[in-house]
């Protein structure tokens, strides 16, 4: 398969909660799926809650045929029926590392040599599950969100053995075939997104123990952080706050926490010493050439004010 060949015929491995959202979403594209577990049993009922899903989709009007869509899914508990004519495949079993490594090396030997394998895992290291294995050229990180027929993002990690062709094909099927945004990950443990989880989680956690109501916790995001971190990100959000304050209530809190909150490398160090301090000297972690100050507070205020509208229209 070259980069430029598209991809016809996919495959998911484990039919669970990711894998069945996976079957539907190259269904919903369009695209034939062949979908994989270990018993019938399983199977029978990943497709079950398939159909299910489907015909709620037409109930709404969202697609036009269920049963047409739901053609595109084929179940088939033999590995090598279910693997052998795909250009991708991809793993969504147990976040078992030893369990991944199995199933990539029975991919190997019975799958086509030109194929793709994506592993889904949320936070295991791609090179881990790959090393050692001879078709570690062709394993790539694909980690996809849930439920994936309707998240827009999916992270991509290449380990370092990946093939740029892999790189480049994987790309272009989940950009282009699938239109979803990528981002690009090193091949770290939890990647991006499983690292803003462990750490968001863990600290809310930390907050009951040290007094806060469940339902406060929730409301701190629902209410301000998820509003300000969903239309920035968190560093343009640093650059709006001003990276020197950043720095001094992380430098306070680490003092008082005995624990790192205020991380400053070498070269954030050096920004805030050139007077790079986000939006008010309009360069931080962004440059915002020559647009005012007051101009980009103003389009901030712009942007949470229509924010706030949407949610309210939704309500
Ligand atoms: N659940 C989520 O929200 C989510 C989100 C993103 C990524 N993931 C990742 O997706 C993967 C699957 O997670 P899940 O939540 O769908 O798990 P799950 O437990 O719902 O499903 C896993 C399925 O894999 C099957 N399986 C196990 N070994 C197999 C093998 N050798 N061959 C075929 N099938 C096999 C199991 O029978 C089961 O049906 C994990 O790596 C997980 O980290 C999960």
């Amino acid at each position: 398969m070259t980069s430029s060949k598209e991809v016809r015929e996919t495959s998911v491995i484990g039919a669970g909660v990711m894998g069945t959202g996976l079957a539907i979403t190259m269904a919903l594209n369009g695209i034939r799926v062949f979908l994989n577990d270990l018993t019938e049993d399983l199977l029978n009922a990943s497709s079950k809650r398939i159909s299910d899903l489907l015909a709620d989709l037409e109930g709404r009007g969202t697609i036009v045929s269920a049963s047409r869509v739901q053609d595109n899914v084929v179940v088939e508990k033999d590995l090598k029926k279910a693997v052998e004519n795909s250009d991708m495949i991809f793993e969504a079993i147990t976040e078992d590392p030893s369990a991944k490594r199995d199933l990539f090396e029975k991919l190997a030997e019975n799958a086509r040599d030109d194929s793709v394998h994506a592993s889904n895992t949320s936070v295991i290291k791609i090179s881990e599950i790959a090393a050692g294995l001879k078709s570690k050229e062709r394993i790539i990180g694909v980690h996809w969100m849930n439920p994936p027929y309707v998240a827009p993002l999916v992270e991509m990690t290449p380990s370092e053995w990946t093939g740029k062709e892999v790189v480049e094909i994987t790309r272009n099927f989940l950009e282009k075939t699938v239109g979803k945004k990528v981002v690009l990950s090193p091949d770290i443990p939890g990647f991006i997104v499983n690292r803003f989880h462990a750490a968001v989680t863990s600290e809310a956690i930390r907050l009951i123990d040290e007094g806060v109501s469940i339902e406060d916790v929730d409301s701190v995001w629902k209410y301000h952080l998820g509003i300000l971190y969903g239309l920035f990100g968190p560093l343009k959000n640093a650059d709006y706050i001003g990276l020197d304050t950043t720095y001094l209530a992380g430098m306070y809190l680490t003092q008082r926490l005995g624990r790192e909150m205020g991380y400053v490398p070498d070269w954030l160090s050096k920004k805030i010493g050139n007077n790079e301090l986000g939006v008010k000297t309009q360069r931080g972690f962004y440059d915002y050439g020559n647009e005012t100050p007051s101009s980009l507070y103003a389009k901030r205020v712009q942007a949470i004010r229509e924010e706030l509208r949407c949610r309210q229209d939704q309500k």
